[in-house]
């Protein structure tokens, strides 16, 4: 089919071929296709859909579109966990050297990606001297010795993606459930993983507003994993409110520390062990969720957790003096934000703290954008917790040109109080998709 075929074709609901899908995708990664004819096709299957088949040809042909990664030198079921991008998500940073000291072999590369703070590589790069490029060998080696190596992803992974990507946030096209689930989905199958575990986020912080449209992306990207041979499982939790109590990049690897040496946020707390459980189970290293929830608790209450922590930062160079010691590096302009009345915080609303974080130099809204490592908001309260008046409720680290002022009137109106609690408190994790 010529280009226009497929843009007529999907235009009229039809569904296209596995080949006509690969040619299109490969035709464009390689400049033969133009971004118009693209971009109208990617707006066509916004509004047309995509079934199964149609998605799961999608994915592979982006990411069969530039590099993929050969894990077999790490011996073991490698677990792959991915996030949908949530705010104060510090996950990653605690269930990888969990589940390493449990055995898993985590080999992970990681993108800088754009959001709210920057990913797990900007987080890890606030550690002094932590080196996030490795070689091959060198990458093997620590995984297969230490355990876990996370390194920066390889800048020809899914090129079709970067290029979709853009084209889709200049096109109004970037919520549609195959192309989200196709453009994550693609980015892991050729990360190399044989198994990968979701954090699919809902609610006003999230791409997904509500549980039944997170529930939809999840159930396509585990059919996804399942036709690639890649089975996969994801966890559906709520963005409603902030997971974790640190919203920027050297905040949140101080709350990761704290989170290991058993002093985890409550809502974080909820979610590290089912991500971790999942991946445990995933691996073979446990035989149910309760069994892998049991493991993952010890490892927090011995220690063994943190210390695994501690040895991957030596392992990738970085200072590791700190670590249980005192906070890592953070700006030194602060703005206090306290409680106007006593009562519970009824609802922290995460989206507009992201962006107040965002907009303080924690994350990028443009790739090109560079991340200032040392700003953003370090929460003292949580969705539930009880509070009384002047109490603070956050801290912003602020550059020196900032109006702490402004700033902390717009996180003060991001919080709710009210006499009482509500009879019914929302869960974080919110279903567990399986297929
Ligand atoms: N994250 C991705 O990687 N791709 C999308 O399309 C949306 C979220
Ligand atoms: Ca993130």
């Amino acid at each position: 089919m010529w280009p226009v075929d497929c843009i007529e074709a999907k235009r009229d609901g039809k569904v296209l071929p596995a080949e006509a899908i690969f040619r299109f995708i490969n035709d464009y990664t390689c400049g033969r296709i133009a971004d118009y004819q693209a971009a109208a096709w990617l707006m066509a299957v916004y509004l047309r859909g995509m079934n199964d088949a149609e998605t799961a040809a999608l994915t592979r042909a982006m990411a069969e579109s530039g590099d993929t990664v050969d894990l077999s030198p790490v011996g073991g079921i490698k677990v792959d966990k991915h996030s949908t991008g949530g705010i104060a998500d510090t996950t990653t940073l605690v269930v990888a050297p969990l589940v390493a000291a449990a055995g898993v072999k985590v080999a992970k590369m990681s993108g800088r990606g754009l959001g709210f703070t920057g990913g797990t590589i900007d987080k890890l790069e606030s550690i002094p001297g932590f080196r996030t490029v490795l070689g091959k060998d060198e990458f093997f080696r620590q995984v297969n010795d230490l355990g876990i190596a996370v390194i920066g992803q390889s800048a020809d992974l899914a090129p079709a993606d970067k290029l979709l990507y853009a084209l889709r946030d200049a096109t109004g096209t970037i919520e549609s459930i195959p192309l989200i689930a196709a453009s994550i989905m693609s980015k892991k199958l050729a990360a190399g993983a044989d198994a990968i575990i979701l954090d699919v986020k809902y609610g006003d912080g999230a791409f997904m507003k509500t549980v039944e449209k997170a529930k939809e992306l999840a159930q396509t990207m585990v059919r996804i994993g399942k036709a690639a041979g890649r089975p996969t499982i994801a966890v559906i939790t709520s963005m409603n409110a902030p997971l974790g109590m640190a919203i920027g990049n050297s905040l949140e690897v101080d709350e990761a520390v704290a989170a290991l040496s058993g002093r985890g946020g409550r809502r974080l707390m909820e979610v590290v062990p089912e991500i971790g459980a999942q991946m445990l189970m995933a691996a073979g290293k446990a035989a149910s969720v309760t069994a892998g929830k049991t493991v993952l608790d010890r490892l927090v209450k011995n220690g063994a957790g943190l210390e695994k922590f501690r040895r991957f930062v030596a392992a990738q160079g970085g200072d590791t003096a700190w670590i249980g010691v005192h906070p890592l590096t953070r700006a030194e302009k602060i703005h206090t934000v306290r409680a106007e009345a006593s009562g519970y915080i009824t609802a922290v609303q995460g989206g507009e703290m992201g962006r107040i974080a965002m907009e303080s130099g924690a994350g990028r809204a443009r790739k090109e954008d560079t991340v200032d490592r040392h700003v953003g908001i370090a929460l003292h309260k949580e969705l539930y917790d009880s509070v009384a008046a002047g109490e603070p409720l956050c801290t912003l680290y602020l550059k020196e040109n900032a109006d702490g002022d402004v700033l902390g009137r717009r996180c003060l109106a991001c919080f709710e109080t009210a006499d009482e609690l509500p009879p019914e408190r929302e869960p974080v994790v919110a279903a567990v998709i399986t297929e």
